[in-house]
């Protein structure tokens, strides 16, 4: 059983909730009547084709857009947030896809980067600390705090980011294509990451492009389609289910090889 159908059927609280939430941009309708729930400890998946208003979502979620119509609860109370730190003070962090790190600082400083508003005035030793800490909770590999982040990896980056957003304690945080510009170990790398925020008790909403990292490390999948909701899967959905969903058609060229090839690895599994 996975954590999000126990959290649900232990009659647990979503942590965030939108109702018929939806983005107008002039005569562009990005999103249109979004329903969508994230209770503790688990992973959502946001997939769709480009354009299809994951992004739209994940910044409306973090302040940056107010939507023009529909709820956002948190925590059951509904909210409006006037802006990206209204979200932050709830406890809704966000890693964009640009990470927004400072190449030329070492690890410490960008951790806290951005973080004046924090009450601890902390000396350099202690901010040291505290982020060898959140690292290691984080079981992530980084040489040393002292590194600058032009010296790191894009799954090191990816950690420190990760790590950054962690600082503020938050209830969820939004990952944008957490490993879209990453190789195969790096990714293993940033999935164990997000594995391990997930066990820490929070909600984490990741928008992907790959389906083999949704179906690692998903909950719930939820395909946005033309800025609506097309489907919630369970992360067995099959590919040719989820590409169906996610181009709006069961039978087009992608999912006739979607199909074609579990096909083949059948045959390949029934031959051995
Ligand atoms: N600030 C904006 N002003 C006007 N239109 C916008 C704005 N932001 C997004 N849109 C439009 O809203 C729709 C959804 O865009 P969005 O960026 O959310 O898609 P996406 O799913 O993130 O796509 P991608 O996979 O390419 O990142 C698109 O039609 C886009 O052109
Ligand atoms: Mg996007």
């Amino acid at each position: 059983m996975s954590s999000s159908t126990s959290a649900r059927s232990e009659g647990r609280q979503p942590i965030l909730s939108l109702r018929k939430v939806s983005k107008n941009f002039g005569a562009v309708a990005a999103l249109t009547d979004i329903d969508l729930d994230v209770y503790p400890g688990e992973v959502v998946a946001l997939v769709g084709d480009n354009g299809a208003g994951k992004s739209t979502l994940i910044k409306t979620l973090a302040g940056a857009h107010s939507p023009t119509s529909g709820t956002i609860l948190f925590e059951g109370k509904e909210v409006v947030m006037e802006g990206p730190s209204a979200a932050l003070d709830l406890g809704i962090a966000t890693v964009f896809q640009d990470l927004a790190l400072c190449e030329n600082l070492d690890v410490v400083a960008n951790i806290f980067l951005g973080q004046e508003k924090t009450p601890w005035h902390m000396d350099e030793t202690e901010m040291e600390v505290t982020s060898w800490t959140l690292l290691n909770e984080l079981a992530a590999r980084i040489p040393s705090v002292r590194d600058v982040v032009a010296s790191l990896s894009g799954g090191q980056r990816q950690t420190v980011a990760i790590a950054r957003s962690l600082l503020s304690n938050p209830k969820i945080i939004m990952l944008d294509e957490p490993t879209a510009a990453l190789g195969v170990a790096q990714t293993a790398e940033v999935l164990n990451l997000v594995e391990r925020v997930k066990a820490k008790g929070l909600g984490v909403i990741m928008i992907s492009h790959n389906m083999q990292d949704v179906r690692a490390i998903a909950d719930r999948v939820v395909v946005l389609r033309l800025g609506k909701n097309n489907g919630v899967f369970a992360a067995d959905a099959s590919n040719e289910e989820l590409i169906g969903a996610i181009t709006g058609a069961t039978d087009n060229a992608v999912s006739r090889r979607a199909k074609r090839l579990a096909e083949a690895d059948k045959k390949v599994e029934e031959l051995q």
